[in-house]
């Protein structure tokens, strides 16, 4: 396969700081330009995708499928007992011959080296939608909400996750690798991201990287208050168990206080009220959950008008 390695969005920092900025103001005016409910724009017009979903989907599937619609394409919805990938048929050939109809492939999947077969046996792009490593395009859609909310993001800036130190938490390492900001990462005991993401994240030095188990003192001063499920998709079976070793990291309105009044609160959705967030806390007038879900499918267009290279 010939294919450049930028074509592929597999991980945010696969990308220097001016290529995502550049994605990130693409998201923006193309953004507009829909909101305005202009409909020439059409960069997709002849162009199909293939979506691979084995996991459940609402963001993604709705967003990406959307998206490459709005713009001219058609997207094809692959869910978990379609194609069933690595077990009905090798991803080397799922890649192959998806190439040969496909213009860009979409997958979600359990494994993060699922997505690395994918990329290296396809001849067209292919863009994570999501494994048990990582979530690159809803950091992309998250930078975007806080650009717009936050204001530009820079070094002073900070975000505080808390919670499971997962997949999530692993693409804002790979953001701070390129792109500076204060990221602090609040966990359990136990429950830390991946060390390599970490240390990389570290060794950029672009960013300040803190990685605690104290949510309380970590708060403090934060411009975002991040949370997620406890247990991801594919960890279910623990989520009793964990619901007891996460106590004292909820997200409540005590902690979004600590964290002071100009904290937003932020969740990449699906969340599980009064589990790691309250009601209150996303139903409050500084939680901008429903602005980031909005913004899933204008960043990707912008990943995906890149990865075209259109
Ligand atoms: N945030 C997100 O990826 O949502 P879905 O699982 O619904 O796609
Ligand atoms: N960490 C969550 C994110 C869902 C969008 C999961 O992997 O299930």
């Amino acid at each position: 396969k010939e294919k450049p390695q930028w074509n592929d969005f597999l991980h945010i920092d696969d990308f220097d700081k001016a290529t995502i900025m550049k994605m990130l103001d693409r998201a923006a005016e193309v953004k507009a330009l829909l909101k305005s409910g202009e409909r020439v724009y059409l960069p997709f017009k002849g162009k199909t995708m293939a979506m691979i979903f084995a996991k459940p989907s609402m963001r993604t599937r709705v967003s990406f499928e959307t998206g490459f619609f709005l713009l001219g394409g058609h997207a094809i919805y692959l869910g978990p007992d379609d194609i069933q990938m690595g077990k009905r048929e090798e991803t080397r050939d799922v890649a192959r011959v998806l190439s040969r109809y496909n213009d860009v492939i979409m997958a979600r999947v359990f494994a993060h080296q699922d997505i690395l077969d994918l990329a290296k046996y396809s001849s067209v792009p292919v863009i994570n939608g999501l494994t048990d490593y990582n979530h690159p395009c809803q950091i992309m859609a998250d930078a975007l909400t806080m650009i717009e909310h936050v204001g530009q993001t820079c070094h002073k800036l900070q975000v505080v996750y808390v919670g499971d130190g997962n997949n999530i938490v692993h693409s804002w390492l790979l953001l701070a690798s390129v792109v500076p900001f204060h990221f602090v990462c609040a966990c359990p005991k136990g429950f830390e991201p991946d060390q390599k993401t970490v240390e990389k994240a570290r060794r950029a030095g672009i960013s300040k990287i803190e990685i605690t188990n104290d949510p309380k003192e970590a708060v403090r001063g934060a411009d975002v208050v991040y949370s997620d499920v406890w247990a991801s998709m594919g960890q279910k079976e623990e989520a009793a168990h964990r619901r007891q070793v996460f106590q004292g990291f909820q997200v409540d309105e005590q902690l979004m206080k600590l964290a002071g009044p100009r904290a937003y609160f932020m969740h990449c959705l699906p969340a599980e009220r009064g589990v790691e967030v309250t009601d209150a806390v996303i139903e409050a007038p500084n939680s901008i959950v429903f602005a980031q879900a909005e913004n899933r499918m204008h960043a990707q267009n912008a990943i995906m008008l890149h990865a075209l290279g259109l």
